[in-house]
């Protein structure tokens, strides 16, 4: 085959563009590498692990394709000065596990710190070098590690204390709510803000654990702490810091109620409403040892809230990116907005010099009205305003700490002056989940979709999915977090954050086995409407299915187990029906109850894999019967044999039963009919769909074969569709399909159609799981070459490493590259588009010639025709393959 110059420029750039990685410089080093990117329960180097046995994850690199490993060693040491194997060697292993590790060693201390290491053997017997050492830290086991007290508090809390020698290592566990801010002699203690996650807070709190090391030192030392209200809505402090100093002995310094707290600058804070800082207020080195606190109250120790103490084990809050504003607008005399050009959740920063006592407010909106001023409907009671009173004193930086906003415009009044292009900065904050995925494609409308998705997910990621950050809700409703969840994996690393959502929606459930729509729960019922609450089993199988997380099952099955058998008790003939939101947001609204009957018949299934996976045969076979019942009887009430509809004919309606293969075999086809004319003539290929029907319905038409029909609803611009909301300027997703900026339900940040995200790079990238193994040990690349789509580009980091796929074609030719983890094995589609005397080469030499395949190229285990094309079996590795035909 020809290599044009073009098509590989092509090629490459769609690889670039994708943010793919895959080519490494020529590396000489042969056989395998030392393992990378080593994790502990998800995260890195992580504080806090409060588990007996914490999982271990590491990706394997090496020279050669086809590889695996064949065996491990893990080393883990309890000096991490000094690595020994004191607390844990597991020896040569023999497995091929390099993800989901449990630890089996010693049993770990309280407080400690520990140091890891690993190597492995590959397919041939070859060992690899040892990894880089890594290391995790545990925090506080029992309560009764826990000496400090619980005390309340105003804005500010202090303590001095005197070190009789030099600190080796120190580490602080704090938990303060609703917001806090921790500082050592001064200084801020790391970079999380809005700390801790939300909890129900009865139930479960979080604390947090800081390396302190470095801020403490020999002789007189002073902690602060500046507290908000949160979601917890009144102050309150636990701490207690661990201090080791050089003799070998341990300093604990614990809250208790010998500190001392007053009010500070902060004189309102509230999450909806914004931060009132009086910078006048404010208490020089306060937070300094020789700070005379003689006036400020004695702290009041207290219960505490009622919930256990857990670890904060996951990506915390952080200011992630700043915005330099594109346009300052002045609407009305002292009116000044800036338009940030991106809607997105966190707050401004301020810069201003000016009297003391000039009170500087700061609104915040994702629209404008048309004369240029700010907006507000679509914010509700969310006064969202911070107000900042000058010290008079030179220039002031200011940005809010216990407080964050949705907007894409800020609006300043009452600034001494005008001001300049410094003045405001935009600070977005949300969870520092990473993004693991890109996608990028020849269809511009599908870029801009990926780009307002990413933004969309990102910035309601809080502690919690929530459903927006702009308006008098930021909830964890369930319902859009169960929709969005696979976009979330293929876009973000999501394990930690999930395995914490997880847990929380198991802290809402009731003895009867409900939970409730949003979590935690404030808005919303109790029992959640089912298309809201099968969030817990669902996000769990995805746990289990794209992260290999068998612990999740382990962990909710009971938990998962009691709310289907709630599900069950509501049952009626096989039915439930009961519904409150149903297909949310729909143009053509289907019957809820057909909606809960769904969910209730794939949570039943789900929770038979579930038992499945576990061993726990009789429960199998008991919810697989069970789950058979549910589809006789769904399929009997809903299907119309008149018409051959589900239920009133909608997309959703229709889109539901095919999605599940509820439909015996005579009445697939026609139900199928049913929805394609329903989608393509009724509507002209515009879906009617709400948040449920749409998550199903772009993955139903491609496995169906009409991939060419999800990818027009996918382009399309006019109502309703993604390119509507693009063309109207969406910067992230909105809520409705209708362009709406009013005062009701219309946020213009709101991810739940972004369920179409998973679509982009399953269908479109090619990257999918392989039915059966999870985890992305077996990957299917199977992108749709459709309609006028020339190339897309995905990759994804798994747990074991990157998955990509890259591919361009013309008329007679398609190029496919295509990289798989070392241990993973993946199934590549190459579309044949009937082209005749096809060849294949892999970089270059041919694999598939005469009809034949041509064994050669290291990797490629061989080559079969499928259905329209080809299907090529490789390793592990990363290949260029060729397709051309006359
Ligand atoms: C929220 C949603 C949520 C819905 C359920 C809305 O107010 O913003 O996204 O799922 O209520 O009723």
């Amino acid at each position: 085959m020809s290599h044009s110059a073009s098509l590989k420029i092509c090629l490459a750039l769609a690889l670039l563009s994708a943010g793919a990685a895959l080519a490494k410089a020529a590396e000489p080093a042969a056989g395998p590498r030392p393992p990378v990117a080593l994790l502990c329960e998800y995260l890195e180097n992580p504080m806090g692990i409060d588990m007996a046995s914490p999982r271990l994850f590491w990706v394997l690199e090496h020279a050669e394709r086809g590889q695996r490993q064949t065996a491990y060693q893990v080393q883990v040491s309890s000096d991490p000065a000094a690595p020994a194997a004191d607390m844990w060697d597991s020896g040569k292993a023999v497995s091929s596990r390099s993800t989901q590790v449990v630890y089996a060693g010693k049993p770990l201390a309280s407080g400690r710190t520990y140091a890891w290491k690993v190597r492995y053997w590959d397919k041939d017997g070859r060992e690899s070098g040892w990894s880089e050492p890594a290391a995790f830290d545990t925090g506080l086991f029992k309560r009764e590690d826990w000496k400090g007290r619980w005390v309340h508090a105003k804005g500010l809390l202090r303590k001095s204390f005197s070190l009789p020698g030099k600190v080796v290592r120190a580490r602080a566990y704090v938990c303060g709510l609703g917001y806090s801010e921790l500082y050592l002699n001064g200084h801020k203690v790391g970079a999380n803000v809005l700390d801790p996650a939300w909890t129900t807070y009865d139930k479960r709190v979080l604390y947090v654990t800081h390396d302190a090391t470095r801020f403490l030192r020999e002789g007189p030392n002073a902690v602060g702490v500046m507290l908000g209200h949160g979601w917890y809505k009144s102050r309150a402090l636990l701490l207690q810091f661990r201090i080791e100093l050089e003799n070998g002995s341990v300093v604990e310094v614990v809250s208790d109620g010998s500190w001392k707290t007053a009010e500070g600058p902060v004189v309102s804070d509230s999450v909806y409403h914004g931060e009132t800082y009086d910078a006048r207020l404010e208490s020089p080195g306060w937070a300094l040892p020789d700070f005379d606190d003689g006036a400020w109250a004695k702290a009041e120790e207290f219960q505490g809230p009622a919930g256990v103490l857990s670890a904060q084990l996951m990506p915390p809050i952080r200011v992630v990116d700043t915005i330099v504003p594109l346009t300052m607008t002045s609407p009305g005399p002292g009116v000044y907005v800036f338009d940030m050009g991106q809607n997105f959740s966190g707050w401004a920063r301020l810069r201003v010099r000016g009297p003391r006592g000039a009170e500087v407010r700061l609104r915040f909106a994702e629209r404008l009205n048309d004369d240029g001023t700010l907006n507000v409907d679509t914010i509700r009671a969310a006064r969202a305003e911070d107000h900042y009173i000058l010290k008079g004193v030179g220039e002031e930086v200011w940005e809010p700490r216990f407080t964050y906003h949705g907007f894409r415009y800020v609006e300043l009044t009452g600034f001494p002056g005008v001001p300049g292009a410094e003045t405001i900065r935009g600070r977005v904050v949300r969870a520092a989940d990473r993004q693991a995925g890109s996608f990028a494609c020849s269809k511009p409308i599908l870029n801009k979709l990926q780009r307002i998705i990413v933004w969309g997910q990102s910035t309601n990621l809080h502690s919690i999915p929530t459903d927006c950050c702009q308006r008098d809700e930021r909830m964890g409703w369930m319902g859009d977090a169960q929709g969005t969840a696979e976009e979330a994996i293929y876009n973000f690393d999501m394990a930690a954050f999930y395995t914490n959502f997880l847990r929380d929606i198991r802290d809402v459930q009731d003895d009867k086995g409900t939970i409730t729509d949003t979590v935690p729960h404030v808005w919303g019922s109790r029992p959640a409407d089912p298309a809201w609450g099968t969030a817990y089993p669902l996000i769990a199988w995805y746990m289990y299915r794209y992260y290999d997380d068998r612990r999740v099952l382990e962990d909710h099955y009971d938990g998962i187990r009691k709310y289907v058998e709630f599900l069950r008790s509501r049952a009626e003939g096989g039915l439930l029906k009961y519904s409150y939101y149903g297909d949310w947001v729909a143009v053509e609204k289907c019957p809820g109850a057909i909606v809960s009957s769904f969910y209730y018949y794939y949570d039943v299934k789900v929770l038979a894999d579930m038992a499945r996976v576990l061993g726990k045969a009789a429960d199998a076979a008991a919810y697989d019967k069970l789950a058979g019942e549910i589809k006789t009887a769904f399929h009997k009430e809903y299907f119309n044999p008149k018409t051959g509809d589900y239920a009133d004919g909608t997309q959703t309606a229709n889109t539901l039963p095919l999605f599940l293969d509820i439909p015996p075999d005579e009445a697939r086809g026609r139900a199928w009919g049913r929805l394609f004319d329903d989608v393509v003539y009724k509507h002209d290929s515009h879906l009617t769909t709400g948040i449920i029907g749409t998550k199903y319905i772009m993955e139903l038409l491609t496995r169906s074969g009409v991939a060419d029909l999800a990818y027009d609803l996918a382009t399309r611009t006019d109502y309703p569709s993604w390119g509507y909301m693009i063309e109207n300027g969406a910067t992230t997703l909105w809520e409705l399909w209708q362009k709406r900026e009013g005062p009701s339900m219309n946020s213009h940040n709101h991810p739940m159609f972004g369920s179409v995200g998973a679509w982009l790079y399953k269908a479109l990238g090619g990257i999918e799981l392989a039915e059966g193994t999870p985890g992305f040990e077996k990957i299917l690349v199977q992108p749709r070459m459709v309609r006028d789509l020339k190339y897309a580009a995905a990759s994804t980091r798994t747990l074991r490493g990157e998955v990509a796929c890259a591919w361009r074609r013309d008329d007679k030719s398609v190029g496919i590259e295509v990289a798989v983890p070392v241990g993973s094995e993946a199934d590549v589609r190459i579309p044949g588009f009937n082209l005749l005397d096809v060849v294949i080469t892999e970089s270059g030499v041919p694999v598939w010639k005469g009809d034949a395949f041509l064994p050669g190229p290291a990797g490629v285990a061989g080559i079969q025709k499928a259905e329209g094309g080809f299907s090529i079996t490789i390793g592990s590795g990363r290949y260029v393959f060729e397709l051309s035909g006359k």
